[in-house]
């Protein structure tokens, strides 16, 4: 069995070996350009088109991240990337929704506990209690019910929050009020006080979070954007941050990455920005998963994590 590895960034010796030692049956190697040779499972972000194309051997391709927009994406202007029936998987979890609780928590009881006006209190050497947040209205409202923002619902559930989340279709969460479809976002926007991005990057959520969804919020709401920058319509939040609709947000994904230093998020008072790393992928998290993965496509069986290519994650 051969795999083929590429990465724009990750240290491929190290996810060369890793993967090797825990699959000592298969040929492991990094994908360079000009290899053509036979594989059957490819690891990949951001692949260049020829790493991919014309493969028909194939037998899947594991995502090496929790988002495949960027695959499917290049699938979209290149067809014939993938030959059809090649399943794409990504990663579940694998660590990453741990991290996800974490950024969110951090956030979420900055903004609650008033940390974040204090902060800037203590710019002026103010020293002025604030007025507390009843808790039962500070209510968190997550885009995206998937394994992340689940994960993160449950976190917030567990700190005493109402909790709301959006999805395509409806889930039955205990202590978490579900809402799902275009027709019932009015609903879902109209009693969130922080609203929480966990979307995938599709032709249908790209542009989301825009004036008019921000409008719809609950008055001075507080934004986490922890899913992709392509989410956000970043002139508008600029908008609302100075008409008062939102209070504050905190950005870990951009439109274009890096951020430009000249670009006006750096230089605001109410956005924190952090360099697209709300949650990593772990390595060693991410290779057991994959190996896993690989093993049960060998016994003919379907791992977790495949990717819906028509639904677009
Ligand atoms: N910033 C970072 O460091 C970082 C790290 C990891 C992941 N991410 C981002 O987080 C995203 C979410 O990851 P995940 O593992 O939780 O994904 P997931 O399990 O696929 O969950 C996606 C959720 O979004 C919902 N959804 C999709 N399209 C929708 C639509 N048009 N309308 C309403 N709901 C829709 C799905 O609804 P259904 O359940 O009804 O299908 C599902 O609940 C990834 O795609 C990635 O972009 C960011």
């Amino acid at each position: 069995m051969d795999i083929i590895f590429y990465h724009s960034s990750f240290h491929p010796q190290k996810w060369v070996e890793g993967l090797q030692a825990l699959l000592p049956d298969a040929r492991v190697r990094q994908w360079t350009p000009g290899d053509k040779q036979h594989a059957d499972y490819a690891l990949v972000r951001q692949p260049p088109e020829e790493m991919l194309k014309g493969r028909r051997d194939l037998k899947a391709v594991f995502a090496l991240g929790a988002g495949v927009d960027d695959i499917l994406s290049q699938l979209r202007q290149h067809p014939d990337l993938l030959a059809p029936n090649v399943p794409l998987f990504r990663l579940e979890d694998t660590g990453m929704a741990l991290q996800m609780q974490e950024y969110a928590l951090y956030h979420v009881l900055g903004w609650f506990r008033r940390f974040t006006d204090y902060q800037q209190q203590k710019q002026q050497a103010c020293w002025q209690h604030l007025p507390a947040y009843p808790r039962e209205s500070f209510t968190i409202g997550i885009l995206g019910a998937g394994v992340l923002g689940r994960s993160v619902a449950e976190c917030m559930k567990a700190w005493g929050f109402p909790v709301r989340c959006w999805s395509r279709t409806p889930k039955a969460m205990s202590g978490v009020t579900s809402f799902y479809g275009n027709d019932q976002l009015p609903d879902f926007l109209s009693g969130t006080q922080v609203l929480i991005n966990l979307l995938p990057n599709t032709p249908q959520t790209v542009g989301i979070i825009n004036r008019e969804l921000m409008s719809q919020l609950k008055s001075q709401a507080f934004i986490l954007n922890l899913a992709r920058g392509a989410h956000l319509v970043e002139e508008d939040l600029l908008a609302a941050l100075d008409a008062g609709e939102v209070k504050a947000a905190a950005l870990d994904v951009f439109v274009t990455e890096p951020l430009d230093q000249q670009h006006p998020f750096w230089q605001h008072p109410d956005i924190a920005i952090t360099p697209h790393n709300a949650a990593v992928t772990l390595p060693e998290e991410a290779m057991r998963y994959i190996a896993a993965g690989i093993a049960q496509c060998e016994k003919g069986e379907t791992p977790a994590g495949r990717v819906d290519l028509s639904r677009g994650y």
